[in-house]
């Protein structure tokens, strides 16, 4: 079941610079909820800017969600200056979430930048749900925007830290991390971050002859399946198939049938 419910907004605060995270009280979303899935918030009361914002589940817990985002334009902007007390209108859960498989033996989840949004929530269902505990990349530009690493700790995930000018972990980007934890055969990978972050970790897990689900990132306006504004091409041969919904067929999707080529840099937003 979907809602469009006004949360009360809990908390809101900077965690990194021009990232934050908003806690939002809904116990109607929060029982329907799943990890992966989204929601799409109204960011203002007025006309402008006119359409919903989509932003992931960070964590649910009984009656309230977290959310975890960047700044990026006007929208975000006028979230991160919301104060707890006040409401936002909020519609959801959306999308299909990850799949939850206890029968791969090695999970490996690879968050690119704010790309790890969506990661707290599944890696505490991997752990409370599946009884199995991920291992965690956590690839960022510089040492101030590698998030959340606390949390995955406190569930127990062994963490490997990239950055991109060295200043943390180690000078690598997320998929020579990947490659140099070395999946195999029976290992799941899951990744989110900017596009061609996503391309070069799913080479990777693919050629070790890992499985690879990505969650996706497209522009959206309904965020229902009904516009059409946030198709991806898809390898799938029949030609009415060819264009999947980033909303309502993923945002999760298996990585063997994204067109990688054709979408290259497209909708990179990280
Ligand atoms: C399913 C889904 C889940 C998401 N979850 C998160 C999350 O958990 N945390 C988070 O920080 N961000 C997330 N995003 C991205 C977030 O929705 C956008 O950053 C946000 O909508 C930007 O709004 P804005 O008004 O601040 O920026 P705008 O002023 O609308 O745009 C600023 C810039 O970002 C680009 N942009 C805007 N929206 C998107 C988009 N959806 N995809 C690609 N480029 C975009 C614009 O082209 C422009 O260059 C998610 C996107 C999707 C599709
Ligand atoms: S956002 Fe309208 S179909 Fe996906």
């Amino acid at each position: 079941m979907r809602y469009l419910v006004d949360c009360e907004i809990l908390e809101n605060y900077e965690v990194a610079p021009e990232q934050f995270r908003m806690v939002i009280r809904s116990p109607e979303l929060a029982g329907e909820a799943k990890t992966g899935q989204f929601c799409m918030l109204a960011v203002s009361e007025g006309l402008y800017p006119f359409l919903r914002r989509p932003m992931c589940f960070e964590r649910i817990h009984e009656d309230r969600i977290s959310l975890l985002y960047k700044v990026e334009g006007e929208g975000t902007a006028l979230m991160a200056k919301m104060r707890p007390g006040g409401t936002i209108a909020v519609q959801g859960p959306l999308g299909n979430g990850f799949p939850l498989d206890a029968s791969f033996e090695r999970h490996i989840i690879v968050a690119g930048g704010i790309g790890v949004a969506t990661f707290p929530g599944l890696a505490e269902a991997l752990v409370k749900e599946c009884g199995v505990t991920p291992e965690v990349i956590l690839a960022a530009r510089t040492k101030h925007l590698v998030l959340c690493e606390d949390e995955f700790r406190a569930l127990g995930c062994n963490v490997h830290i990239a950055t991109d000018d060295g200043s943390a972990g180690e000078k690598a980007y997320a998929a020579d991390m990947l490659a140099r934890i070395s999946p195999g055969p029976g290992t799941r990978v899951y990744a989110c971050g900017p596009m061609i972050m996503m391309e070069t970790t799913s080479a990777v897990a693919t050629q070790a002859g890992a499985d690879c689900l990505v969650s996706l990132e497209a522009q959206m306006a309904c965020g229902d399946g009904a516009c059409l504004g946030c198709v991806v091409e898809s390898k799938r041969a029949l030609e009415g198939e060819k264009m999947v919904r980033v909303c309502l067929d993923g945002p999760v999707f298996d990585t063997s049938i994204i067109d990688w080529e054709a979408h290259n840099t497209a909708y990179d937003v990280f």
